[in-house]
């Protein structure tokens, strides 16, 4: 047995191109001289036929459409065992509302998270009589599908953009967002797809890792200030930038694990250039610049 992750999407909300955005990334991709990138999601299996979806992206129809895998085997039966979401931002939820139409799985949450969906009736949706919502404590290994058992873990980040108050704090530890450790037979990968800072919790959880997905959100910390196109910097969002202090490009090195992949890049972020020198400082430091589609095995 082995675990196997295959990343649906890996760029942050908005995805590449964003609808509304005519940054350089984004027109190069409408050229088709930069490859596309969906919203953040990843699927899972133990190899025994049974996938989870990590993350339920807006831009999940097409990522399942293009992943045979994923396909039904007969009328209404799919290998899509059960559905995890590590925050309640509508990149890792709004694919919820597409994952109707009678099919049972189970949806897994912290509390927390369950609680932000109970609230919403749009998510009524989703017939609970077919999908059973479980609510998982933080630290508390479980079955997500037979054989490929995960743990959540607090990560520092916040609630959802739609959920901010007047103020908000941004690198808050506990149950609004998660890192997920995805393990079978003996197999470990973590992901990881929105972090504030580098925790000692995290830093602990890592030890026994063979592979890490990671937040690759931005490049710099006052990537989106700098381009014009916001006026909120990287950690402001809950995401540690990849360069600068505190930068997340060598923040594993010591640490490990051997495998570094990042996912949840924003579409301004250089790195979604393959021939760009940050995507190439990004690999000489031993990372993997995730796309959607690619297959990770460890
Ligand atoms: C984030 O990762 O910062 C969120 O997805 C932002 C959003 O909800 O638009
Ligand atoms: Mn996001
Ligand atoms: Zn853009």
């Amino acid at each position: 047995m082995s675990l196997t992750v295959t990343i649906l999407g890996a760029a942050a909300g908005g995805g590449l191109p964003q609808w509304n955005c005519g940054c350089p990334n984004c027109q190069r991709a409408r050229a088709g001289e930069i490859p596309p990138a969906t919203q953040s999601s990843i699927a899972v299996t133990a190899a025994n036929g049974q996938w989870a979806v990590v993350n339920a992206s807006p831009d999940i129809r097409g990522q399942l459409e293009r992943t045979p895998a994923l396909y039904p085997s007969g009328p209404r039966r799919s290998p899509i065992g059960a559905v995890l979401v590590t925050n309640g931002d509508l990149d890792h939820v709004a694919g919820l509302l597409t994952l109707r139409e009678k099919q049972p799985f189970r949806l897994f949450a912290t509390p927390e998270i369950h609680a932000i969906l109970d609230a919403n009736p749009v998510f009524e949706a989703l017939d609970r009589g077919l999908v059973e919502r479980h609510a998982v404590g933080l630290d508390t290994p479980f079955d997500l599908l037979p054989g490929l058992q995960a743990t959540l873990y607090a990560v520092p980040g916040k609630v959802p953009l739609f959920l901010e108050g007047e103020t908000v704090a941004t690198d808050q530890e506990g149950e609004a967002t998660v890192g997920v450790r995805l393990a079978a037979d003996g197999r470990v990968a973590h992901y990881v797809p929105g972090c504030a800072r580098l925790s000692d919790r995290l830093t602990a959880e890592l030890e026994d890792a063979h592979m890490l997905l990671f937040d690759g959100t931005l490049w710099h910390d006052n990537e989106m200030i700098a381009a014009g196109l916001g006026h909120k910097t990287g950690r402001r969002m809950g995401h540690m930038p990849i360069t600068g202090p505190g930068g997340s490009l060598h923040a594993f090195d010591e640490i490990g694990p051997a495998k570094r992949v990042y996912v949840h890049m924003n579409n301004t972020n250089p790195i979604l250039d393959p021939t760009s020198p940050e995507h190439a400082q990004a690999q000489a430091a031993g990372w993997t610049v995730g796309a959607d589609g690619m297959v990770l095995t460890v």
